[in-house]
Formats: C-alpha cells, structure tokens, sequence
C-alpha cells in the first residue's frame, strides 16, 4: 500500500455518498487522501474543491471515457452513485483493467448494491414469510437470481474480482433512514433526504390518504445513514489492515439494524396526515393496481416485496450500528410531520 491514496469517489453529492465523503476527510489518514471525485453540477463542483477533494464535472450518461480515466489513477474506488448503471460500471471497470495492466495492481472497488437484490416481488404486501438472506451463507448468496434489481452490475463486479485486477467489496443497504446534516449539506452540496420515504409520502399526500401495497404485511429493514457511511470505513480499514478480508463473490456485505412491516409505515403516515387535515382516515389503505402504476411505476411491486437479510459479515468485521426501528420510525413521523405540516408537495 503506497502511503497516499488515491481515492474515486462515485456520488459525493448524494444522499450515502456525501454521509462517507464527511467520514473519509475525518478519517485518520485523510492526509493522505487524495480524493477525486466526478460531479454532474458544475457549481457543486466548485463548492467542493473548498474542502480538498478534486471534483471533475461528469455525467456518467455521457462521459464514460472521463470514468475509464479516473479509474485508471484510483488506488480505491468507492462506488456509491447509481446500483444499477452497468454502462458506468463497465467504464470505471475498464479504467481499473488498464491500471493493473500497467502497474499489476489491484484496485479496492468498494461498490454500492441494495436490498432489492433480494426482494421478492411476488409478495405484494400480503404476507412476511420468505427466506431471511444471510450474508455469510455464499451458496444462498449465489443463488440471488440474475435479472433481480442491481444484480446485473453486482455480476459484472464478481467477474471482474475473477479475473483478478480488483477486489470487489460490495455493500447491500436495506431501507436507509435520517436526515444527512454536516458542512456538504450546509454548503448546498449534499442532498439530506433519503429518495425512498418521500415518494411514499408524495402519494399519500395526493390521494388524500395513506397508502400501501396490499394489506402492507410485507416485510423489510432498516439502516440509518451514519451507520450505513460507518460501515464504508470499517469496511475500508478491514481492507487495508487484513489482506484476508473477504472479496468477490464471498464479499458481500448487508447493512441492515432493524425490521418493519410497509404498514407500520403507512399508519404513523396516515394518521399524521389525519392529523394535519390532510387525509381522509388515520389508516392506511391499499393502493389499486392503478395507483400503484401512477405513483411507481414498475417499482410498486418492490414496495410491497419482502427483503429480509442479516448483517452478520459487517458485524463480524466489528460493525456496530447503533440506531433500531425505533428510530426508524420515528424518522418517519419527522418526515411525514414536515411535509404535511408545510403543506409541501413531496
Ligand atoms: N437511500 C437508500 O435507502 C438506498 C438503499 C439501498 C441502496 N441504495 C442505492 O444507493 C445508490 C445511492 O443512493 P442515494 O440514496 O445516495 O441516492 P442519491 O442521493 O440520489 O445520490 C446519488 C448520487 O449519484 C450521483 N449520480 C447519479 N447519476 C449520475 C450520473 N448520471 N452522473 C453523475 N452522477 C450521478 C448523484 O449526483 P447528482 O447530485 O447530480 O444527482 C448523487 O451524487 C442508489 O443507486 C440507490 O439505489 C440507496
């Protein structure tokens, strides 16, 4: 390991991203950072540069040669912008190839994935039943189908940890709950809102009632953002420290410290709205399939899957997150108080 890092930073202005950039310029060894980073605004870039991080003005939709050659240059690849966009992961994949072909090293590659990997979409909010899928059970793992949400970069990721010019590191969030707060937020960089209860909230808010996806029984977890970001480092030191930390398709790593039902959510949203004259019942109701279809789009039936995991190889890494669904819910009131009360459209 060379003592300074060069680090690529994919989402530095998100929601998680922005949450572990503030944890690595706190990092013990943030002095020997140097941190890159592509930016689509280009005012967020320049407000970055005040906090020593190298932004570059990219929009992975367009500047995938700009990705290829940042990878080139990246020591660690911390990826934390887009699950799903297998054309960027191919084009930073494809700058690591080239630097092992240079150099013989292989990048970190510390990717982002999420729980809909594992959600089983059938359920549409009639039952909590299923498999609960454990991170340290590599066959189970394995057997995560193909054509399920992420997994196609997740795949492309494990080839290349078999071919050998990265170790892969991928984190799997469930449900990620809490306000980011810090000076990327303050500065306007960071978003500080999680994009999953808003669109919950927005619907409920446009129906005039609360809703859910079928009796709301389905069940998923949860993770709070300064968690989540803490286990980016823990992850990160595990790798520096100890060669043997697992990678590849064995490196898998949930990020869950809770359980809800959807309609336990539905409920405090409901009666929140009721509350503030702005739903018609304080229970929730279930969408109709129209509904569904107007408010999600494809995405309704993952709203009423089960995903149910254990973090059990981020804690054995010496993770400990500190926060429970009771905060979870909580955060829920919070967030479903403001909208209603500001009279907001989400
Ligand atoms: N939040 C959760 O509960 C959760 C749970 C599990 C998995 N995940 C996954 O984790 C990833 C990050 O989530 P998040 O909540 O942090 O989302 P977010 O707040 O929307 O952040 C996404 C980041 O990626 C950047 N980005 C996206 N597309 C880009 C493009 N074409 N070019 C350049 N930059 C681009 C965004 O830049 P801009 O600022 O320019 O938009 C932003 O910095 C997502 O793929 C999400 O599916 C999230």
């Amino acid at each position: 390991m060379s003592p300074s890092q060069n680090i690529l930073l994919l989402g530095a202005t998100g929601y998680i991203g922005g949450t572990v950039l503030e944890k690595l310029l706190q990092h013990p060894l943030a002095a020997d950072f140097k941190i890159s980073t592509p930016v689509r605004d280009p005012v967020k870039a320049e407000k970055l540069k005040a906090f020593g991080v190298t932004p570059v003005v990219a929009d992975f939709q367009y500047d995938l040669d700009m990705l290829k050659t940042l990878a080139k240059d990246a020591d660690v690849v911390f990826s934390i912008a887009d699950s799903s966009n297998l054309p960027a992961a191919k084009a930073v994949l494809a700058g690591t190839k080239t630097r092992f072909e240079l150099t013989g090293r292989q990048t970190i590659y510390i990717h982002t994935s999420g729980a809909g990997a594992i959600a089983d979409c059938t359920v549409l909010g009639m039952h909590g039943n299923g498999p609960t899928w454990d991170d340290l059970d590599e066959v189970q793992m394995a057997s995560i189908g193909p054509t399920q949400l992420h997994r196609a970069v997740d795949l492309e990721i494990f080839s290349a940890d078999d071919e050998g010019y990265i170790k892969s590191y991928i984190i799997i969030p469930t449900t990620i709950y809490g306000v980011a707060i810090g000076p990327l937020v303050e500065s306007g960089i960071q978003k500080p809102q999680t994009t999953v209860l808003p669109p919950l909230i927005a619907a409920s808010l446009d129906r005039g009632q609360a809703g859910m996806v079928g009796d709301g029984k389905n069940v998923w977890q949860n993770v709070e953002l300064r968690d989540v970001a803490d286990l980016y480092i823990v992850l990160y030191d595990a790798i520096i420290t100890d060669t043997m930390t697992a990678h590849g398709r064995s490196g898998l790593y949930f990020a869950e410290n809770g359980t809800h039902e959807l309609v336990q959510v539905g409920e405090i949203i409901a009666r929140t709205l009721f509350e503030h004259g702005r739903g018609k019942s304080p229970k929730p109701t279930s969408f109709t399939t129209e509904e569904g279809v107007k408010y999600f789009g494809p995405l309704a039936p993952l709203i009423g899957s089960n995903a149910k995991c254990s973090a059990n190889r981020a804690r054995a890494l010496g993770w400990k997150p500190t926060k429970t669904t009771s905060d979870f819910l909580a955060c829920v009131l919070d967030v479903a108080t403001s909208y209603a009360s500001a009279g907001k459209d989400v």
